[in-house]
């Protein structure tokens, strides 16, 4: 593979390079691509508005880059395998001649139904390839995705619709998770009452249940298709793209309530995507990489579609959840397709350990090489045990450390090439500049030092703005820290100039690998009605890595009606979605608050991990008493 970085030797020379001339590092990277025009010049930034341009004035489409290329050479090769949620379900192979077809089609069927460049277009799917089809579809005529995690609620999906203002949805009947049936497309018709905007819903059929067509505005995926089969296999031609024109927009949670669209441009989310996906994993040709991530997050976007398809490797892509039928699934689907590459997250991990090691045993898992982890912190334990008993001590394991703003991993080891250590990250790729700030807002030099995680200069795949409100995006990422793009993490660098990330400093929460804001969900507690306040928290969880703790003060009306707790967990279903209902509420009468009226969410971390022997000062709150009050009711 091109610029696969082979030996730690070759790294460190790779980083010296890329600090010393970064332009001249990833010009040679970026020239393995193939571009429409070379760009004129590679990078100009300022991380004050901020404003970062890479390939200024290349023009290209990724998806030429994802399957056009790869035809001579891998037309026949798999580009995606999908295993389905079902294992009585045949798996499907697509290969890069079938994906070709399948995308040019679907994006013929776009374009039919009014789509054309720059236009927003949501994707609300299952894990079925036809996700991937649908975003590559958007990719080739120059439409811009959003994709939305399956989990979201309607009310979730109507914010983000707004925010994008996307007219045209592509969705499925329905989604098989386990032994669950989603109804996809109910809960799109319950978020487009909000929505008169949206003129089309293309709908493909999943679970084949009876779903409600709007005339005029829905239409089957399936008819739209035969209607462009119907007319012959017409390759259309890929737009021609500018590198800085956005490729997509995936809404992540901040500090606020509201989730912010991030957008990631076409030629550096592509070129760092497919340079870490090579170089982390250390893919060699005919691998099949195996990422349980859904689509839905930025794992999916970018390594079960763009990295590995630009790569022309092959992905291998599950419908279900790791423990249907039963919690040997992923072991099964490893073995079956002799997987080489496994890439999941820590809480995955967790969960399956909890059911010991029966269903692994008769599993055929020689075929793994790589063992990857991503989305939260792994704890040693857990570590080990990945690599005891699925690794066999006989993979690397990488623990990859990146966000949805940074498009790509940014610090991670190099399986098999740079040294792992159980519960860090490691090392910055190449073309990384890492910094640790102090509260003051100086760097922190040296090693042994624990600090705020910021990126000093930019590389090809950071975010370019938040959709619709550029200054959005410096007051979260570039205002806190001079010149700095700020992660929002802590982290601890030890002796050896290893990196371990130490979990979130702001207000967001990592739920079984998923980000979710305190704000959203206290927002989705206090509409319930005959709530009056609530504050929430993280604390830690065996399995989920971290929970979420919810105090909640009632209305004095409400105070003694039966089933709040039941109403409270079902309105945050209804306006997130179930992954963010509270595991622990505790109704309390009043909340620690400093004079000024800001909650002093320190204390109510110290309650709800238990840790009620340091909960610290509390003389400076307007009424110390309520402390008292909410240990004694502890849940
Ligand atoms: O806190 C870090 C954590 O996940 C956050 C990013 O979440 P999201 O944008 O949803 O992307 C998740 C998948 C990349 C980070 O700010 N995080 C991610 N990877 C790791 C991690 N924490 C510790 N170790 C990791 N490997």
């Amino acid at each position: 593979m091109p610029f696969q970085v082979k030996t730690y030797e070759e790294y460190k020379e790779a980083y010296a390079h890329s600090v010393a001339q970064p332009e001249a590092f990833w010009d040679d990277i970026a020239s393995h691509f193939q571009w429409r025009k070379k760009w004129d010049k590679t990078l100009a930034w300022t991380f004050t508005e901020p404003n970062v341009q890479w390939f200024i004035n290349g023009k290209l489409n990724i998806t030429e880059n994802c399957i056009d290329r790869h035809l001579p050479l891998l037309g026949n090769k798999p580009a995606i395998i999908w295993e389905a949620n079902s294992k009585e379900q045949q798996h499907v192979v697509i290969t890069y001649s079938e994906l070709y077809e399948q995308v040019n089609n679907f994006a013929q069927v776009l374009r039919n139904n009014g789509i054309q460049k720059g236009d927003r277009v949501c994707i609300y799917m299952g894990m079925i390839p036809q996700l991937a089809v649908a975003m590559l579809a958007c990719a080739r005529i120059g439409a811009i995705h959003s994709v939305i995690f399956g989990g979201f609620s309607a009310s979730s999906i109507s914010d983000r619709l707004q925010d994008a203002q996307a007219a045209h949805i592509i969705t499925c009947d329905g989604a098989y998770r386990g032994p669950k049936d989603i109804p996809l497309k109910n809960i799109v018709d319950e978020a487009l009452v909000s929505c008169p905007f949206v003129k089309k819903v293309i709908v493909y059929q999943r679970t084949n249940k009876p779903v409600n067509m709007v005339a005029g505005r829905d239409v089957w995926w399936y008819d739209e298709l035969q209607k462009v089969t119907a007319q012959g296999h017409q390759p259309i031609a890929a737009e021609e793209m500018d590198a800085e024109d956005p490729l997509f927009i995936l809404y992540t949670s901040g500090s606020t309530g509201k989730p912010k669209g991030v957008v990631h441009s076409c030629a550096g989310y592509m070129v760092y995507a497919t340079y870490s996906f090579v170089n982390v994993f250390q893919y060699r040709p005919g691998e099949v990489h195996f990422c349980t991530a859904d689509i839905g997050w930025i794992t999916g976007h970018s390594y079960i579609v763009y990295g590995v398809l630009c790569a022309g490797g092959t992905s291998l892509m599950y419908e279900g959840i790791p423990t249907y039928p039963d919690a040997g699934r992923f072991w099964d689907i490893v073995a079956k397709h002799k997987a080489n590459i496994l890439y999941t997250a820590p809480t995955a991990i967790r969960s399956l350990m909890a059911y010991g090691t029966a269903p692994i045993e008769g599993k055929d898992l020689s075929s793994l090489r790589v063992l990857g982890t991503v989305g939260e912190p792994i704890n040693e334990e857990a570590w080990h045990w990945y690599n005891e008993h699925i690794g066999k001590k006989n993979c690397a394991i990488v623990d990859t450390w990146f966000q949805t703003e940074t498009g790509g991993i940014l610090i991670s080891n190099l399986a098999g090439v740079t040294p792992s250590k159980p519960s860090y990250a490691t090392l910055p790729l190449p073309g990384i500049q890492l910094a640790l700030m102090d509260e003051q807002g100086k760097e922190m030099t040296g090693n042994n030092i624990s600090g705020n995680l910021c990126i000093k200069f930019p590389w090809p795949s950071i975010l370019r703005t938040t959709w619709g409100d550029h200054e959005r995006c410096r007051l979260n990422y570039f205002a806190t820290y001079k010149d700095m793009y700020f992660t929002g993490d802590g982290c601890h660098r030890d002796e050896q100039g290893f990196y371990r990330i130490t979990g979130r400093v702001d207000d967001v929460l990592n739920v079984s690998g998923h980000r979710i804001g305190t704000a959203e969900v206290e927002n989705a507690i206090n509409m319930q009605e005959g709530v009056l306040e609530s504050a929430v928290v993280g604390y830690p969880h065996d399995i989920k890595g971290q929970g979420i703790y919810a105090y909640v003060i009632l209305e004095q009306s409400h105070e003694h009606e039966q089933g709040m707790q039941a109403h409270i967990l079902q309105n945050v279903t209804r306006i997130i979605g179930p992954f963010a209902r509270p595991d622990k509420i505790q109704f309390v009468k009043g909340l620690p608050k400093t004079r000024s009226g800001k909650i002093m969410r320190r204390i109510l971390r110290k309650i709800a991990e238990g840790d009620l022997a340091n909960i610290g000062d509390t003389s400076t709150l307007l009424d110390p008493g309520v402390v008292d009050d909410i240990k004694d009711g502890k849940v």
